[in-house]
């Protein structure tokens, strides 16, 4: 376990180190979630980097990282906990064939046995109850809850009262509570919104999509293979692409991919056939890169060689 940044610069070092490059109001947002041991809500298009922030956390602090995918119809069978019904059924037929249990037997020893299969050993834990335990070494995990809005209404009401308390009820069992809150981060791809009073307990980010400065770090870091001048056309193409009206736009994880295809095919720097056969990249919607093709990635392309060459 990695003790956690004492300050806002230390909290952006701490991603730098592997390799996430964040702005300074994310680094902010953090710093105070892991300081106020609050939530962190991060909302934003795809692609720009909302679920790698919890990897990446738990990666440096050396904390355990558990995952709760969204989606519709997730419930608490798959969220929180499930009682292991086959191991329960064995455990009272080898009740009744031992003759610990059978007709005769008395109340006292029906009764003993539902206790028994409804103890710890027969629970079966789902990501929220496995953020609750700490690691070997006392740290809390990172419980990370990606695409929040994937999931219905009922969910969302169940959530806020993990949430609020860091405790799960289970009928059968009692309360179970954490012995120090997990790190907490919640995405969201704005599908829908979140209702205001999970958001209320969380601290909120946007992420947005990164400015060319930092969107060259991010190329650096994560495509070291590609040449100094095709990852700055890279970026001032897809930066201006992300001005353009289109269905949708390309994220960080599509400018990492674009240039790695790049790459591979050796390339030095940008050039309209490559640019027009390597779009799928980028651009994942047939309409999309209809539009982009040809004279406008021509266009586009003219405009990124003259800035770079005034730089
Ligand atoms: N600021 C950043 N620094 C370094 N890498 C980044 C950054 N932002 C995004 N990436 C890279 O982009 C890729 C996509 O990131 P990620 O999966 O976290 O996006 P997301 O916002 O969760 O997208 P989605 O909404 O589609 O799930 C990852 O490979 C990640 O490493
Ligand atoms: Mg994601």
């Amino acid at each position: 376990m990695i003790n956690l940044p004492t300050s806002i610069d230390d909290t952006a070092a701490l991603l730098a180190r592997a390799d996430y490059v964040a702005e300074r109001s994310l680094a902010t947002a953090l710093f105070l979630a892991l300081k106020m041991e609050r939530p962190l809500f991060l909302e934003g298009e795809a692609g720009v980097g909302k679920t790698e922030i919890a990897k990446v956390l738990a990666d440096t602090l050396e904390r355990r990282l558990v995952r709760l995918q969204c989606y519709e119809g997730l419930d608490i069978s798959s969220a929180v906990y499930e009682w292991n019904y086959p191991r329960q059924m064995i455990e009272i037929r080898l009740a009744e064939a031992s003759g610990k249990v059978n007709e005769a037997s008395g109340q006292a020893a029906r009764k003993k046995l539902s206790q028994d299969i409804f103890s710890e050993q027969f629970l079966i834990k789902r990501p929220l109850l496995q953020a609750l335990e700490a690691g070997a070494d006392g740290a809390a995990p990172v419980l990370l809850i990606d695409e929040l809005d994937r999931t219905d209404e009922p969910f969302e009401a169940y959530l806020l009262e993990v949430l609020s308390d860091y405790q799960v009820s289970i009928p059968e069992l009692g309360t179970i509570k954490a012995d120090k809150p997990p790190i907490v981060i919640i995405t969201s791809n704005r599908t829908r919104e979140i209702h205001d009073a999970v958001k209320r307990r969380c601290l909120y980010h946007w992420v947005d999509y990164p400015d060319a400065a930092r969107e060259l770090d991010i190329l650096r870091r994560k495509a070291p293979g590609a040449a100094e001048r095709l990852s700055q056309e890279i970026v001032a193409f897809v930066q201006r692409l992300r001005k353009m009206d289109l269905f949708k736009l390309p994220g960080v994880a599509e400018t990492i991919d674009w240039t790695k295809a790049l790459v591979a095919l050796d390339q030095l720097a940008l050039d309209p056939d490559t640019v027009n056969n390597t779009l799928g990249a980028l651009l994942k919607y047939q309409d999309d890169i209809g539009r982009v093709r040809g004279s406008e990635a021509e266009r586009l392309l003219a405009e990124v060689k003259a800035e770079i060459a005034t730089a």
